[in-house]
């Protein structure tokens, strides 16, 4: 880390925001000084720009580490995204321009989002599904994943999105974990060329019994044989054609849960982050506008996360629906069927805000400049970065191939947890440093604190926190509230402690650092060590493992695993065979993106003379960098031999 910090410290490149955009900005610059005369005033104006069926009275009621905001009130969060822009006049604005990867094209506006979602609605109330109720929902990137989540909303029902790369044992464990009674999935869509099937998973995480789904609604999309199990399995679209049109919403208390997303942390077992509704949607909403200066009447915005993380959530459907913005969404990967694919949907729809990942930025400059330079970006007048520390060289590239030089580049720092942006710069406003997130966003308190939590001097490095309450924060870890408070809120008081590292600048600016605890970040996807660890030394060849995030020019993160066999497999595996069965049971057990770059098989693993893996030399290692401080280690000869193996 120390590399990178030594870097970031001689960045001093400044870039204004280009002037017409700060011309119309005098207004948002104020939300700051709004904000610190009353926070709690800040946030109550924010909510009431939702649409209330009972308003309410009470802003935040603060028993930590349990917040409730707004918690009096009742309102609806679909109506909020759809009903509600259509009763103003804008049926006809575009909600999605909708991308398939052959080639195909669907345009859906609000008026026709609304339909399908009051439908939709409608078929999972005849399913059984009442308020309350978990579903799950294993879908790709089409309208129907967005409609989905909004029917859901719309009954009060709770969906957990899960990643549609994920294995039949963890989407297996999350449907468990949740309690889930439907399951939403696709016979199979479309991605590198060719139609990747998704029912057979969720056939496989069902396979065996002790869950408590009745009912697999199928989207048509990919046209693959599937199997079909009668009586469980039902196709979305007769259902659809069999379902009532009219659909009236009810109201849900502020805090009704509205979905649980599971995500890694520092032990094997992903933990269910439980947000609820008003609080999740006024932030989500305020964040979109602002952040990104978004004119929902002229806007095209563009964000390429996947709706099975986070950023899909808050910067797909919830934040931007509420905020009737017009969007793009794409089926498949950027570079099918060509690398300029990215490019040409910018221009022939003219997005104008594009929100990625550095880790996607960062290929686009390895593929080179002339790709990009194929189409008109001309309509691009901001860029936003999730998910990861982005590079200044990333940045700057980001700023000037795709922006033309003169466009603001955001870099929004927030975790499934925040549920919605929590530091960034406001494009309209900011100067914008290259390479940091910079200023906790209006009505957001955050420090730099070191490990007694006492607040670090301008130019110190530390342990992020929030110090205050938030609307769009987590409520808790469904199912497990001892650990919600352990994880989050015991390390630092009634603080939430984020497992990011950071520097505060002497502007007193904030750099994010990258995760502190044993959480990698791999393109964007939070991964945990030990889920992985635990995966390896399930495999029956293996007598150990240590899994390290090494540091990898693309995808800012890869997994390096070291592992030690039995020695039955040492005899009768070559090394060669050995790593590449257990790549791929990783990958088969957890989902590709778990997939180790490497598997060194080692002898033995280096541990402190009490026995824990000291795993900085392992990552030492797997970087081929020298390694550090070895006075801990118990046995020097244990990294010698490593480091012969390594060759
Ligand atoms: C990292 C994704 C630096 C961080 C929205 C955090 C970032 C984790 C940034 C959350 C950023 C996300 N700069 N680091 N702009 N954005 N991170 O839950 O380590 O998938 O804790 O949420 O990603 O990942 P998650």
């Amino acid at each position: 880390m120390s590399d990178r910090i030594d870097h970031l410290l001689n960045e001093t490149r400044r870039f204004a925001p280009p002037e017409e955009l700060a011309r119309a900005s005098a207004t948002t610059a104020e939300l700051y000084e709004r904000a610190g005369e009353d926070r709690l005033g800040f946030w109550a104006e924010q909510a009431r720009e939702l649409q209330w069926e009972t308003p309410f009275t009470e802003v935040l009621d603060w028993q930590p580490p349990h917040a409730k905001w707004f918690h009096d009130g009742t309102l609806n969060v679909a109506v909020n995204c759809l009903d509600r822009h259509v009763d103003a006049g804008n049926g006809d604005r575009v909600a999605l321009h909708w991308e398939g990867e052959p080639g195909d094209r669907r345009t859906l506006t609000y008026a026709d989002m609304t339909a399908e979602v009051k439908r939709l609605a409608n078929v999972l109330t005849s399913l059984g599904v009442k308020a309350g109720d978990r579903v799950a929902i294993y879908l790709p990137m089409l309208p129907e994943a967005v409609a989905a989540m909004l029917a859901c909303a719309r009954i009060g029902a709770v969906h957990t999105a899960v990643f549609g790369g994920f294995s039949p044992s963890n989407l297996r464990g999350r449907i468990d974990d949740a309690g889930a009674t439907l399951v939403i999935t696709t016979d199979g869509a479309w991605r590198k060329g060719k139609v990747f099937a998704l029912k057979p998973t969720v056939d496989e995480a069902l396979r065996e019994p002790g869950h408590g789904v009745t009912n697999v609604l199928v989207v048509k999309r990919g046209e693959n044989d599937i199997d079909w199990v009668d009586g469980r399995d039902v196709w979305y679209h007769e259902a659809m054609a069999d379902a009532e049109a009219e659909h009236v919403a009810e109201a849900f208390p502020a805090e009704h849960p509205l979905f649980i997303l599971y995500t890694s942390g520092t032990t094997g077992r992903p933990k269910g982050i439980l947000h609820t509704s008003a609080g999740y949607l006024t932030q989500t909403a305020f964040t979109h506008r602002h952040v990104f200066d978004l004119q929902p009447e002229r806007d095209v915005y563009w964000c390429t996360a996947d709706i099975g993380w986070v950023t899909g959530h808050s910067y797909i459907v919830y934040g931007p629906m509420a905020n009737g913005t017009t969007q793009v969404m794409h089926e498949g990967t950027f570079d099918t069927p060509t690398p300029q694919r990215p490019w040409q949907i910018i221009e022939r729809y003219g997005v104008t805000i594009f929100y990625t990942a550095p880790t996607a930025i960062r290929t686009f400059m390895k593929l080179g400049r002339q790709h990009t330079q194929s189409s008109d970006l001309s309509s691009l007048r901001v860029l936003g970065s999730v998910g990861e520390p982005i590079n200044p060289e990333a940045w700057m590239w980001y700023r000037d191939v795709v922006g033309g030089g003169t466009t603001p580049v955001v870099d929004t720092w927030w975790q499934t947890e925040t549920g919605a942006i929590m530091i960034s710069a406001l494009a309209s406003v900011t100067t914008l440093k290259p390479g940091s997130a910079q200023v906790p966003i209006p009505g957001i308190e955050i420090d730099v604190v070191d490990e007694q939590g006492s607040s670090v001097g301008e130019g110190d490095g530390g342990l992020l926190v929030v110090t205050s309450p938030w609307p769009s924060m987590l409520r808790t870890i469904w199912g497990d509230d001892d650990r919600y408070r352990e994880t989050y809120w015991e390390k630092f008081g009634d603080r939430y402690f984020a497992g990011d590292g950071a520097r505060k600048d002497d502007d007193g600016e904030i750099w994010l650092l990258g995760r502190v605890d044993d959480v990698m970040n791999v393109s964007g996807h939070r991964l945990s060590t030990a889920e992985i660890e635990s995966s390896l030394v399930a495999h029956e060849s293996t007598a150990e493992a240590a899994v390290v995030g090494a540091s990898d020019e693309t995808t800012g993160q890869a997994v390096v695993a070291f592992v030690i066999l039995k020695q039955r497999f040492a005899d009768e595996l070559t090394v060669e065979e050995s790593e590449d069965v257990l790549r791929k049971h990783v990958a088969a057990e957890i989902g590709a993106i778990a997939r180790p770059r490497q598997v060194f098989i080692v002898p033995d693993l280096p541990k402190t003379r009490s026995g824990k893996i000291m795993r900085r030399l392992l990552r030492d290692l797997a970087e081929r960098r020298e390694i550090g401080d070895t006075t801990t280690l118990a046995d020097q000869s244990v990294v010698d031999a490593i480091q012969s193996q390594l060759r």
